[in-house]
């Protein structure tokens, strides 16, 4: 019997490049690994022993901490970012979110009630494993890890662990495991809100709902991929882009920048929206394009002064607006309409057109999308 070895061909589909297949696969990565969630309970982040037995340990590591501190690296990292906005508004505990890398070198203060949360797609990457060996080491015992490998290093070495069902990311470029991360992170906020009684029965239903819908909503936003397209023409020849967010978007807007770094190779950074006229606002010309993360929530009418002072210096503008907000395109200002504005889970939508767009300007750049120069899918030395 010959074994056909997967041509990458089969494999893809009707896509030119895993980046691609792993976007449009986040619908069903979200489904999957929200498959079985019937309810908010602690037991969904139950670890496994050493011997694999399950310990029902999460109810009990809820109830004692009194803060949350996130370790994690790169597009990880990010999701962490955002997840702290939901932790403090939604579960009304402290979080702290660190750069691996940064926090295994520093001399910190340990909190013993502390839930040291890891967040890893490969569960092998040396920097966050180093964190977390360095946060046990301060006397920090309770620890969960969110993520996508569920026989990794991270999750043998945590106490919980939430697993994500993103399935096999192949792309260097974190996509499917970002949205799932994000997914599981939001889980764990209501958890930790339930175990301080402070999320009701109606809450949960209405997040839940929320969340099932999920999967409709993100093929609603690939269907926006031909409008991205149009934009990626225009950043292919750019070699500078600005991406602004508020809020719980102003992670993504530094996910969407390390995105189009890491496989266009185009220099993009991002900035709290706010901080634009403490001094990138110096950067902003014609020809330094600036994407704006602009969901129709509280903080639209000041995100619209900020695109305002980009546009009064020249500066051509890129925005992602919730179908229910009044932002119209003008003359340099390009508008992509996303479906009507989602709530907590708004960041899981936005982020997936800043996806498409570092991928169709890759493309248009003919960069090495799914093995960009100088990157590993895993970085598992320091
Ligand atoms: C993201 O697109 C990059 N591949 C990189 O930043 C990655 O997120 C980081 O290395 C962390 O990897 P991990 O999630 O496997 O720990």
């Amino acid at each position: 019997r010959t074994v056909h070895a997967h041509s990458g061909a089969a494999e893809l589909g009707p896509y030119r490049h895993y980046m691609q297949k792993e976007i449009f696969e986040q619908p069903r990565a979200v489904a999957d690994t929200l498959e079985g969630v019937q309810a908010i309970v602690p037991e969904l982040f139950d670890g496994l022993d050493a011997e694999g037995n399950t310990q029902t340990a999460a109810w009990r590591v809820f109830k004692e901490i009194d803060s949350v501190l996130i370790l994690a690296c790169g597009t990880s990292y990010y999701s962490g970012c955002t997840a702290k906005y939901w932790i403090e508004a939604i579960a009304g505990i402290p979080c702290n979110v660190e750069v691996a890398s940064e926090y295994r070198y520093r001399t910190s203060v340990p909190n013993p009630r502390t839930l040291v949360v890891t967040i890893s797609q490969s569960g092998e990457t040396a920097d966050t494993l180093a964190a977390l060996r360095h946060a046990q080491s301060l006397g920090m015992t309770h620890t969960l890890t969110v993520c996508n490998v569920a026989t990794s290093a991270m999750v043998r070495e945590c106490e919980l662990a939430y697993i994500t069902r993103a399935g096999v990311e192949i792309g260097v470029a974190s996509t499917k495991a970002f949205t799932t991360q994000l997914l599981g992170l939001f889980l764990l906020t209501l958890a930790l809100a339930q175990s301080k009684d402070r999320l009701t029965p109606e809450q949960e239903a209405k997040y839940l709902a929320s969340m099932r819908h999920l999967p409709v909503a993100l093929q609603s936003v690939l269907a926006l991929e031909p409008q991205v397209i149009s934009w990626a023409e225009d950043f292919a020849s750019k070699e500078n882009a600005l991406f602004l967010g508020r809020g719980m978007h102003y992670p993504i807007a530094l996910e969407g920048a390390l995105k189009l770094k890491e496989i266009s190779y185009i220099h993009a950074e991002a900035y709290p929206a706010g901080e634009l006229k403490h001094g990138p606002l110096a950067l902003v010309t014609s020809s330094m394009p600036v994407v704006t993360v602009a969901p129709h929530d509280e903080l639209l009418e000041k995100l619209k002064s900020n695109m305002q002072e980009v546009r009064a210096r020249g500066g051509v503008l890129y925005v992602l607006a919730d179908g229910d907000s009044q932002i119209e395109s003008e003359e340099g200002m390009h508008v992509i309409r996303m479906p009507e504005h989602y709530g907590a889970l708004s960041p899981i939508l936005h982020v997936v057109p800043l996806q498409l767009l570092a991928y169709h300007t890759a493309v248009a750049r003919g960069t090495d999308v799914d093995k960009p120069r100088n990157l590993a899918k895993s970085v598992t030395v320091e």
